[in-house]
């Protein structure tokens, strides 16, 4: 299933409104506590809060360019990514700025997508999203025509990546069908183009500051070995990053712990036990035995509930246990597994 996904985060971008008051925001930063950072007289990289915590100042990552066509699909307000000291932001921003492009690996949950709507928040690139699957078409990824006429065409996705630049993000790219993504292996040369056969062979250049970021889910059930990244796309990764539940089976991190009670106010308690369920969930979905791993974002939308009064098992109903699974077994299973914990 392939769509121009909604960007999670809010996209107010940078407007030409608030670029004058830039530099009073620089001057008087400190004061708010807001930072903003300016990349000349003019304008602005980024407002994120977020900016001075990660180490990626060396990298601009379109030096002297705005993006003023498509500034609303720059993300903001994208909230804090927290690791274990693997310095994620910071290897993806490296890896844009050396290659242009790099692989995300990791199962669902793991916060793939959330860092690259940071990251893009943190350089100020907008962000082209597809969500492949096996039903993505050439339709979505470089365009169509919608009626009778050559003006009626619409570009697709990495269509609008390639004239307007950014960061194309290709969730699960692994699922797209083999003759599909091939379409884009000239794309993906750094310096490369598109040319669009359905239309009249228009030459499409790669945008001088078009990033790639693919992920992929290595566990997903559908995946199941049969599907392996096309040869050709995968020698144009340079840099491949590996992502993992911060908790799992008995190992539960502070840092997830603590996003939980910040996120959702729960009380430590609720909030460890919640942890111990996740992670153990998250184990099971790893060895095969459960069809789904929850991210620390399903975790805290059960914490909220508990936070609000309602009894833990009753929210987990709610929330956790519909989510997983309609399977009627699978669900004993998580009903189980947070019994072992709560009770
Ligand atoms: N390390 C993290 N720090 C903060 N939030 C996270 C982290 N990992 C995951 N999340 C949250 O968990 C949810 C799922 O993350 P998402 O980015 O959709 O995962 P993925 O794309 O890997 O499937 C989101 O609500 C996200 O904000
Ligand atoms: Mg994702």
């Amino acid at each position: 299933m392939s769509e121009n996904k909604t960007l999670a985060y809010g996209h107010q971008g940078l407007k030409e409104a608030n670029i004058s008051k830039v530099e009073e925001v620089m001057s008087s930063k400190g004061r708010n506590g807001k930072i903003t950072v300016r990349l000349s007289k003019q304008r602005a990289i980024t407002t994120s809060p977020l900016y001075e915590k990660y180490e990626i100042q060396k990298y601009d990552l379109h030096p002297n360019y705005y993006f003023n066509a498509c500034a609303n699909q720059i993300p903001s307000g994208v909230p804090e990514y927290i690791d274990d000291g693997q310095q994620y932001v910071e290897r993806i921003v490296r890896a844009m700025y050396y290659f242009k492009q790099c692989a995300l690996i990791g199962p669902s949950g793991t916060g793939k997508t959330h860092i690259i709507y940071l990251v893009a928040e943190l350089t100020g690139l907008p962000v082209w999203e597809v969500n492949c699957g096996l039903q993505t078409s050439s339709y979505d990824l470089i365009g169509r025509f919608v009626g009778l006429g050559k003006e009626n065409w619409i570009d697709g996705q990495v269509t609008l990546w390639l004239r307007h630049g950014g960061i194309l993000y290709l969730d699960e790219a692994n699922m797209m069908k083999q003759d599909v993504a091939t379409r884009l292996n000239p794309v993906l040369d750094t310096r490369g183009h598109l040319v669009i056969t359905e239309k009249d062979n228009e030459i499409v250049p790669r945008h001088q500051f078009g990033y790639c970021v693919i992920a992929m889910n290595p566990f997903s059930a559908e995946f199941s070995g049969t599907k392996k990244l096309n040869a050709a796309f995968r020698r144009r990764m340079s840099v491949w990053l590996n992502f993992t539940y911060q908790s799992i089976g008995d190992n539960i991190s502070d840092r997830e712990m603590g996003l939980i009670v910040k996120r959702s106010k729960v009380d430590e308690d609720t909030a460890y036990k919640i942890l111990r369920v996740g992670a153990e969930m998250r184990r099971q979905y790893q060895e095969g035995d459960l069809p789904y791993g929850p991210s620390p974002g399903d975790l805290i939308n059960w914490a909220v509930l508990c936070n609000d009064g309602v009894a833990p098992i009753s929210a987990a109903e709610e929330t956790l246990i519909a989510l997983t699974s309609d399977a009627h077994e699978i669900q004993e299973e998580v009903r189980r597994i947070i019994a072992s914990v709560f009770e």
